[in-house]
């Protein structure tokens, strides 16, 4: 069976972006199809300052996330990364094959480093290797990620490809990004050009998994639009982003297509389908943020379950460390 390897970075509190773009999709790949692995991915978190106890809190919720969601333990392999030292290991060897001028082609390092490119870590330039070696150590072939990913995981197929032509092998594997539905982006609610994200400075412009109806709702009212109402088709969203992302974000939570989101709204105005994307999202996170809550009043069941998820991983992932090793012709 193919297998499935994604993770999510414990750095602040899970967002609907995370939420539609991956958990709810990691959760439908869960199954025959695929073995399944998700990770709570904390040594990418450091790659910028965490306060230890935020770091330990957000391991911890990104978990209860997971399971809240719909992640079976017993079906899935879940755990956290700093639990499988191999991740570490595999990483440095992958930073000796990956190239500089590979790491400066990533949009998503020269965003987050800004004019700062000389003050970043070290290791917020060399993430993109060690997302590489996260997946490589399972031989995942499939990565369900969000759009913001997907450069990140073409670069794990060239670490992949390097290797096997370096060391004339067929070792790793080719991956594969699976970036389908309508939620692969999901904007910011105030500004349908960027991206919803985790750090963004006003909380008006996220949902958080966290937030309560009241809050979602007011969130969902004050969510920018545009003066015109919903179109009568498809093609009516053209250059509309603020309207085009709150199609999508209703098209996902009800899973429908945009298509048919627009056929049931078309013409409607903002006043009718604003409440109506409100309560849909209070409808569906309701029960997943409930959930996650009750998970977080017990701490110490959530950790039992991530090291149990940690043997498993570290079952699939030790051998194929050390046949890498032995590739490389490491006396071990
Ligand atoms: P992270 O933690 O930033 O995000 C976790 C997942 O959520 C998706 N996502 C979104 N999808 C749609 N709209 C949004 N606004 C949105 N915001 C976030 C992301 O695309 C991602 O799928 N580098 C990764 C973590 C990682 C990883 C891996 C993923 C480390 N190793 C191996 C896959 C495989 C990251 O920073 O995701």
């Amino acid at each position: 069976t193919p297998r499935v390897f994604s993770g999510i970075k414990p750095s602040g509190g899970l967002t609907l972006g995370n939420y539609l773009g991956a958990i709810k999709r990691f959760v439908d790949m869960q199954g025959s199809d695929f073995e399944t692995i998700y990770c709570v991915v904390d040594m990418h978190a450091v790659t910028v300052w965490q306060d230890p106890a935020d770091l330990r809190h957000a391991t911890r919720e990104v978990a209860a996330g997971y399971l809240a969601a719909g992640i079976d333990p017993e079906k899935s392999i879940l755990f956290n990364q700093a639990r499988v030292s191999a991740h570490a290991e595999l990483g440095w060897l992958f930073n000796c094959v990956a190239r500089v001028g590979w790491m400066n082609r990533m949009t998503q390092f020269k965003d987050k480093a800004g004019e700062n490119a000389e003050g970043v870590s070290l290791g917020l330039y060399a993430y993109p290797s060690l997302m590489a070696a996260d997946i490589l150590l399972y031989h995942a072939t499939h990565v369900p990620v969000g759009e913001d990913q997907k450069q990140h995981v073409e670069l794990t197929r060239d670490i992949a490809n390097k290797f096997n032509h370096d060391y004339k092998t067929d070792f790793f594997p080719q991956t594969e990004p699976v970036i389908e539905g309508p939620a692969m982006r999901v904007m910011n609610l105030r500004d349908g050009t960027k991206k919803m994200s985790k750090s963004g400075e006003s909380d008006m412009e996220r949902i958080n998994m966290t937030d309560d109806a009241d809050t979602i709702a007011k969130k969902f009212k004050k969510a920018k639009s545009d003066a015109e109402p919903l179109p009568e088709t498809l093609e009516g969203l053209t250059d509309r982003p603020e309207a085009r992302n709150l199609v999508n974000i209703y098209a996902a939570l009800s899973d429908m297509t945009n298509a048919q989101v627009i056929a049931e709204y078309a013409g409607a105005g903002w006043g009718r389908f604003k409440p109506a994307l409100a309560d849909l999202a209070v409808e569906k996170l309701a029960p997943v943020s409930g959930e996650m809550a009750r998970l977080m009043a017990d701490p110490a069941e959530i950790d039992r379950l991530m090291a149990r998820g940690a043997e498993r991983a570290n079952e699939i992932a030790q051998p194929i460390l050390a046949k890498t090793f032995d590739i490389m012709g490491f006396v071990r």
